[in-house]
């Protein structure tokens, strides 16, 4: 098939079953219907697949109009528009959560979904990775993407492949100013990890070959081979209206780090920042499709993995990828993790740093003592 392919993760919690847990079937289904019957078959969409990962609705889509397509987030808005209504209908919880504008202008960035989308030429045969979490933020994503693409000891092909020795370009966005930088790894390792330690606020937004590519080849080069979702709620909403809750596709195999690469920093629940209030720090558990729900103290924050092949913008898969009892260590380790952190209660590092809960209702809370302070004398 000439011409390039386009893969358009769009998610949005449009309502709870119940709380904050799950998306009701319903919702799912209106998915399902739209994006056959005005997406496929309206030959805007190739393909396309429906899931959720907690309480957010994923839509993820295959077509050949390139990112930033108004056909393609016009669907995705249609879909959550519709779904809200339904939401209220059942009185589902938080119905309409991230649809933060009653009009829909051609993008649906800045609108309260979040967004990850990538287009590429396919290779003769291009497996793709798509993860979604729940109850966290985009800066989750870069600890495992930094090892998938820059970390040796994770990925076995940066030593002994050829093709992907050179290792690869990381762009990286300071979401607070709005910059981005892109970055050489290895020659910039630990300078691209001084940024994206800091994860609250540098995160990966794309990763793209070198520029003399063996295998994708230097035509290539502005083509990435992973993009994460970075939209920021609270800065579009002004007010803490829940997570940021991201998604990720990372494209592997010739060339690239191969599938059980990809796979292989999900064997380490590392902590990120969300979970109950969006306020506490808490261990990712990797989960299939079955558990990606959540429970104790609303969470812990989960990660879904689905992998696909992609034949002329048709989506082969899904394979649940978590669902594997090659994962129960981690998952059992979370679980280790989560209860020891739920014994710190209200105390850090459980609970986020205050600089990270200015975006929650604790200020509210403070607010009440600000007139108590008396000047500390001696
Ligand atoms: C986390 C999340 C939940 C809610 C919590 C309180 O992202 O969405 O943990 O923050 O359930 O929700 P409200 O304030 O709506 O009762
Ligand atoms: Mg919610
Ligand atoms: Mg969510």
């Amino acid at each position: 098939m000439a011409g390039k392919t386009t893969l358009s993760v769009i998610k949005a919690d449009v309502g709870g079953w119940p709380g904050h847990v799950t998306v009701h079937p319903e919702l799912k289904e209106i998915a399902n219907k739209i994006l056959k019957n005005d997406g496929v078959k309206k030959k805007i969409l190739k393909d396309f697949y429906v899931t959720n990962c907690g309480d957010d609705l994923e839509l993820i889509m295959s077509h050949t109009l390139g990112v930033d397509s108004k056909k393609v987030h016009g669907l995705a808005w249609d879909v959550f528009t519709k779904a809200t209504k339904k939401a209220k209908e059942l009185k589902l919880y938080g119905a309409g959560q991230d649809i933060l504008s009653d009009a829909f202008s051609g993008n649906i960035k800045g609108m309260g979904p979040g967004t990850a989308e990538m287009e590429f030429t396919e290779r003769a045969a291009e497996p793709v990775a798509v993860f979604m979490m729940d109850k966290t933020e985009p800066g989750a994503f870069n600890l495992p993407i930094f090892r998938i693409f820059a970390d040796p000891f994770n990925t076995a092909g940066l030593v002994i492949d050829p093709s992907v020795h050179d290792g690869f370009r990381f762009e990286i966005w300071d979401i607070e100013k709005h910059k981005m930088v892109i970055m050489n790894s290895p020659e910039e390792m630990y300078d691209i990890l001084a940024l994206i330690g800091a994860k609250e606020r540098y995160v990966i937004k794309r990763v793209f070959p070198k520029k003399e590519h063996p295998k994708l080849g230097s035509k290539k080069m502005n083509e990435p081979v992973a993009v994460i979702s970075t939209d920021k709620l609270y800065e579009i909403a002004g007010e803490y209206v829940g997570k940021d809750d991201p998604a990720a596709m990372v494209r592997a195999q010739s060339g690239l780090p191969a599938f059980g690469e990809v796979l292989e920093p999900f064997g380490f629940p590392h902590l990120g920042s969300g979970w109950m209030r969006g306020s506490h720090n808490g261990p990712l558990m990797p989960v299939g499709e079955r558990n990606a729900k959540c429970t104790r103290f609303d969470g812990p924050p989960r990660v879904l993995g689905l992998g696909f092949q992609i034949a002329n913008a048709k989506l082969v898969g899904p394979v649940d990828l978590f669902d594997d009892p090659a994962f129960d260590i981690t998952r059992e380790r979370a679980q280790r993790v989560m209860d020891y952190m739920r014994r710190h209660g209200p105390f850090e590092p459980h609970r986020l740093p205050l600089a990270d809960m200015e975006y929650t209702t604790l200020p509210n809370v403070m607010k009440k003592l600000k007139n108590r302070f008396k000047k500390v004398k001696d």
